[in-house]
């Protein structure tokens, strides 16, 4: 059984979007899987890498979309994004360098903490007006 299941609660009503957002669920699914596993502290930094990485990509194409639809709060979000990409940075970080151990199921929870807050604080803000601009 997976840790966290994307839903239909968390569509924002774009294919590639949703598309993308799945492959986050997928990814912290993974770690947790690592972490369930025992599968080692170098699969977990591979899995926080995979996670950073695609996250960075993921939101370049939102802010690509927003910017292309005009969304007004276009900036506020980006600067968001920064902020939450920094959030996971801060934990790869704290995992590598050891001064502050965390307990795998920790990370776990904090990632997908932070994956279900991006998408339902954050993302579902543009959800309306980018779907209301293609009806137009
Ligand atoms: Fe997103």
């Amino acid at each position: 059984m997976a840790f966290v299941d994307w839903t239909e609660y968390y569509s924002v009503r774009n294919n590639l979007l949703d598309n993308q957002h799945q492959q986050l669920f997928d990814i912290i699914n993974d770690l947790h899987q690592a972490i369930r596993t025992k599968q080692g502290e170098d699969r977990l930094a591979e899995v926080v890498r995979s996670l950073i990485d695609y996250t960075r990509s993921h939101f370049a194409d939102e802010e690509k979309m927003m910017e292309e639809k005009g969304f007004p709060d276009y900036s506020q979000h980006k600067s968001a994004h920064q902020r939450l990409l920094q959030q996971v940075t801060d934990i790869e970080h704290k995992l590598h360098d050891g001064s502050e151990s965390m307990a795998p199921d920790v990370l776990c929870f904090l990632l997908s903490e932070w994956l279900v807050k991006h998408i339902i604080d954050l993302d579902k803000q543009y959800t309306s007006y980018i779907n209301e601009a293609q009806r137009a």
